[in-house]
């Protein structure tokens, strides 16, 4: 079965980025189409990228890189959801990305990003970073407002429009995750 890791892109104490991921999530499995994971940031407290050789070596000196490249490895494609931090995305997942290189590459990727402008400026800098990896980023996208999608800035309570960007989103990346699979047996 296809496995999709949902990224919380924020590690700040009091972030909403993980009751957003939480509304991907219960979606998600849903669908009952491919194993659908919550994979958290803050269960691997990077440092700021310590390794000393790059990531395309592949040979890292530290036991988080290891860790984190292990669970990056198991999976067939992404959906990042993404805070928007000075019009882009959080310093912490950008670090989390840089980490690891092979581990990427090959695979689908799709975006739900929040902020006060629904965070599209943080996906578009997240689809090009990501370019660079190898990784086939999906055109549909969810952009949650904060002002608009939430109940007191911080419970998610997206439009139902969403909900249906929400499934779009995840039968294109499905789609191309799947298709995606093959170039790296
Ligand atoms: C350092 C910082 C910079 C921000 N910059 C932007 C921005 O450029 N555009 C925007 O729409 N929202 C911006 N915001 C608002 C965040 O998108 C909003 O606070 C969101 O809840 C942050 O995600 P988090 O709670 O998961 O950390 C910023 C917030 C922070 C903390």
């Amino acid at each position: 079965m296809i496995r999709i890791g949902i990224v919380i892109g924020s590690t700040r104490p009091g972030r909403v980025g993980e009751s957003v991921a939480r509304w991907v999530h219960d979606l998600a499995v849903k669908r009952g189409d491919a194993e659908y994971e919550l994979v958290d940031l803050a269960d691997y407290a990077l440092p700021h990228l310590d390794e000393p050789l790059p990531a395309a070596t592949g040979q890292y000196a530290r036991e988080h890189t290891a860790a984190w490249s292990e669970r990056i490895s198991s999976f067939d494609g992404f959906v990042f959801v993404t805070p928007e931090y000075n019009s882009s995305t959080s310093g912490a997942l950008k670090n989390a990305i840089d980490f690891l290189f092979a581990e990427w590459a090959d695979k689908a990727a799709a975006f739900v990003s929040y902020g006060v402008d629904g965070g599209a400026r943080a996906a578009e800098h997240l689809r090009q970073v990501l370019g660079r990896l190898k990784v086939a980023d999906v055109p549909a996208q969810v952009t949650l407002s904060i002002y608009a999608d939430f109940e007191d800035f911080s419970v998610p309570r997206p439009a139902p429009q969403h909900e249906e960007r929400l499934t779009a989103m995840l039968d294109q990346l499905l789609s191309w995750a799947t298709a995606l699979r093959p170039l790296r047996v």
